[in-house]
């Protein structure tokens, strides 16, 4: 059956409707290749009677893009195949577009990757103004590049620059404006029909005797290489994308790069011609296999509630009492009114409560300077929030977020001030970092509707939010956390308590091993440089200053008491030595200290690493190979996980890897902490076989846990069920 509707009216004008029977949304599927081809076919049969073309879709979105589930599943074997069938996309749309006739894309709706490559191989292209409408390229963000004529047309459009750092590096989403004034497309309509309307318009104002534009040539704005003005900027690319990708392993961003800048040098057809091979090596590698896993498939199932207890009515929050102003607090106030929800934000002194609120303020005037929000809007936000020091303020809440320093009796304190206060089923959320949410939901009456609510700073930009269900919590609590989450747009992970939870605890794993190669005599900038090129976001040092050397200290001497009062064993990590040292002996404590792996300058800026380091701890003969010093911080990560999935603490593998990419900065090429173990090389048992090798250089706490090597044995990978 066809996935794309012919509509031919009286005056010649044929309206594509994209409407794949059956599913939501259109993708580019094997049903959607073979109708494209039979519509493409038809058209140039049946050209004499044709005016004009509109293309449009009966979905809400217009066209979600390529079909991952295909894309995932192409093996090394496959490579032809996926060659071909993205050479049959290619003619299909071109034959559509030097048909001679003039040819609209009125997008109704969301139009990314093959949906805007269908738009771009139109000659007009106009866009609903909704909230919904996104446009733009995202494949590099799973590790692919647009293959249907995306790079070859956007760098035609807008010039080889333009097109790289607007559309094609960062993979942006624009709204129907804002895509208009970067050029992705002509025009906006206010409402369905008016975008019909303005279609047929054009196609009016552009008979087919008459076409202004020039797709055969497809001029370059701004120059193709062979220009002495382009080719002298041309080194620059090469050599800023290295900078920005600090040699992670992304091989889509550099496939991207070759194929706009060696697909500008040549006619059109031939350029398409590369970009299809390019592609083709991204397809068939694991990158894409992890990132495709990770951001797509991972995030809908994480999204969707596949952790969330089934069978429990949504309900939705109505008024949140965030209490603590601080840093957190402030932030968790902004991000629940910028959903809706009415907030009373309490902190000791109507000072302190008001500075938490003057921080919704400071984002919003920048917004407002941006243009990304109006003033009604930004009135309407900050009335939602109620700053105060009186506790009886709170009465009617139904939920409580607690954010107050993290001390364990402080908390405690709070909650029973306020619990007969706030609504008598109010769910009660406690966003520590670290300390045992069964623990802390001693203090409290109602346990069973107790529950951690761990926000990333900072809350505003950070998409994570981990749950974590102590002993007693109930279902219906973590049902309604769940909802809460998801309604303020964040991405919800849920994990069973534990010391450090998930999150806090595997990146503690990180930090640790880059402290221990100092403490092995490694040269500081090394260790910085390998956690750079292995991917991570944030250099390991510098991010051990931000967290302070002493907050994971008393965590750590916190622990051990724990671990031995239950009579357990202690084991010193490495790097305590370390840690102990440069606080004791050097009274460096990190960023907030003014002085710790790093100087800071009087503002808080970060200068560069402390010399003393190279004095007191660098050591001539130390030497570890590069690969290991990356290896050593990703396999710690990822065994500590495993450690998690085996100790119950986590529960979904799903959960793991989203958590990890989107909380703590597991490498995203990696497609998370789990997917690394996955694709490694060998697979598990490769992965088991490399740990055991660490283990026996640099000691035990690399040994593989019993999971992963019965997991290895069995030919197995971590997936959910
Ligand atoms: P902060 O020091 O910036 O803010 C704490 C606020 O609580 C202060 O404004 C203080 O006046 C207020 N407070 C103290 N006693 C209070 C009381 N009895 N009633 C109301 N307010 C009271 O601390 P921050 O960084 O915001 O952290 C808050 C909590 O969030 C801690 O438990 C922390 O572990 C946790 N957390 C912190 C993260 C971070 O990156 N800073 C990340 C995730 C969680």
């Amino acid at each position: 059956m066809s996935t794309i509707r012919w509509e031919q009216d009286e005056t010649g004008v044929v309206t594509l409707v994209l409407d794949d029977p059956g599913q939501s949304a259109n993708t580019m599927n094997d049903a959607f290749k073979t109708s494209l081809t039979a519509v493409a076919d038809r058209l140039e049969a049946e050209a004499d009677t044709v005016r004009g073309i509109i293309v449009t879709s009966a979905k809400k979105t217009f066209f979600a893009g390529g079909d991952l589930r295909e894309l995932i599943a192409v093996t090394p074997e496959g490579a032809q195949q996926a060659f071909d069938a993205g050479m049959r996309i290619k003619r299909d749309l071109r034959g559509i577009e030097t048909l001679g006739k003039p040819v609209v894309a009125a997008l109704n709706g969301a139009a990314l990757g093959g949906g805007y490559e269908i738009a771009l191989a139109c000659h007009h292209r106009i866009a609903l103004d909704t909230p919904g409408t996104k446009i733009g390229l995202p494949e590099v963000t799973l590790g692919l590049l647009p293959a249907g004529g995306g790079v070859t047309r956007t760098v035609r459009l807008l010039g080889i620059a333009d097109a790289l750092l607007k559309v094609l590096l960062q993979g942006t989403q624009y709204n129907a404006e804002q895509a208009k004034d970067a050029g992705l497309i002509h025009d906006v309509a206010a409402t369905p029909e008016e975008l019909l309307t303005k279609a047929r318009a054009f196609i009016d104002e552009h008979p087919a005797s008459q076409q202004p534009w020039d797709v055969k040539g497809y001029r370059i704005p701004g120059g193709t290489p062979a220009q002495p003005k382009f080719a002298a900027n041309l080194p620059a690319f090469p050599a800023n994308l290295k900078k920005q990708l600090n040699g992670a392993p992304y091989p889509a961003p550099r496939n991207i790069l070759a194929a706009a800048v060696e697909g500008s040098q040549v006619d059109f057809e031939t350029a398409q011609t590369i970009e299809a091979r390019y592609f083709t090596e991204l397809v068939t590698g694991q990158t894409s296999k992890n990132m495709i896993q990770a951001f797509f498939f991972d995030l809908q199932a994480v999204n969707s509630g596949a952790s969330r207890p089934k069978g429990i009515e949504p309900r939705t929050a109505r008024k949140v009492a965030v209490l603590g102003a601080g840093m957190m607090g402030a932030g968790i106030a902004y991000s629940c009114a910028r959903a809706g929800i009415e907030v009373v934000l309490k902190d000791v002194s109507p000072e302190a409560a008001a500075k938490g609120k003057a921080y919704s303020e400071g984002l919003l005037a920048k917004a407002l300077a941006r243009g990304r929000t109006t003033e009604r809007k930004r009135d309407e936000l900050l009335a939602r929030i109620t700053p105060t020091a009186d506790p009886q303020d709170l009465a009617g809440c139904d939920v409580v977020i607690e954010a107050v320093f993290e001390d364990a009796a402080l908390k405690h304190k709070v909650f029973q001030e306020i619990e007969h206060i706030v609504a008598p089923d109010a769910l009660l959320c406690s966003n520590t970092s670290t300390l045992p949410i069964s623990q802390l939901a001693e203090g409290v009456q109602r346990d069973t509707d107790f529950i951690g609510l761990h926000f990333f700073s900072p809350v505003d930009k950070m998409p994570l939010v981990e749950i974590i269900k102590g002993e007693r919590t109930g279902d219906e609590a973590l049902a309604r956390a769940f909802d809460l989450v998801r309604k303020i747009r964040k991405t919800p992970i849920v994990v069973n308590d534990s010391r450090g939870f998930f999150t806090s605890r595997v990146i503690g794993q990180f930090i640790n091993e880059g402290v221990a190669m100092v403490g092995e005599g490694l040269d500081p900038a090394s260790v910085e440089q390998a956690a750079a090129q292995a991917g991570y976001p944030a250099k390991v040092l510098s991010l051990m200053d931000e967290l302070t050397l002493t907050l994971p200290r008393k965590i750590r001497r916190e622990t051990q008491r724990a671990v031995e009062a239950a009579g357990g064993s202690w084991a010193p990590h490495p790097s305590d030595a370390v840690v102990d040292r440069m606080v004791d002996e050097f009274g460096r404590t990190g960023r907030s200290g003014g002085a710790g792996f790093y100087d800071y300058a009087e503002d808080g800026t970060r200068s560069s690493l402390w010399p003393g380091l190279r004095e007191h701890f660098t050591r001539p003969d130390a030497a570890v190979p590069f690969r290991d010093m990356q290896e050593r911080m990703l396999f710690a990560e990822a065994l500590d996980t495993v450690r998690c999935l085996e100790e119950g603490v986590l529960t979904s593998v799903a959960d793991a890897n989203i958590g990890s990419l989107l909380g703590i900065g597991f490498p995203g090429w990696t497609g998370g902490v789990l997917q690394y173990i996955n694709g490694y090389e060998g697979g598990l048992p490769g992965f088991v076989a490399r740990a055991r090798e660490l283990a026996a250089a640099y000691g035990e706490r690399f040994a593989p846990p019993a999971l992963l090597i019965e997991k290895a044995a069995k030919g197995e990978t971590f997936r959910d069920a």
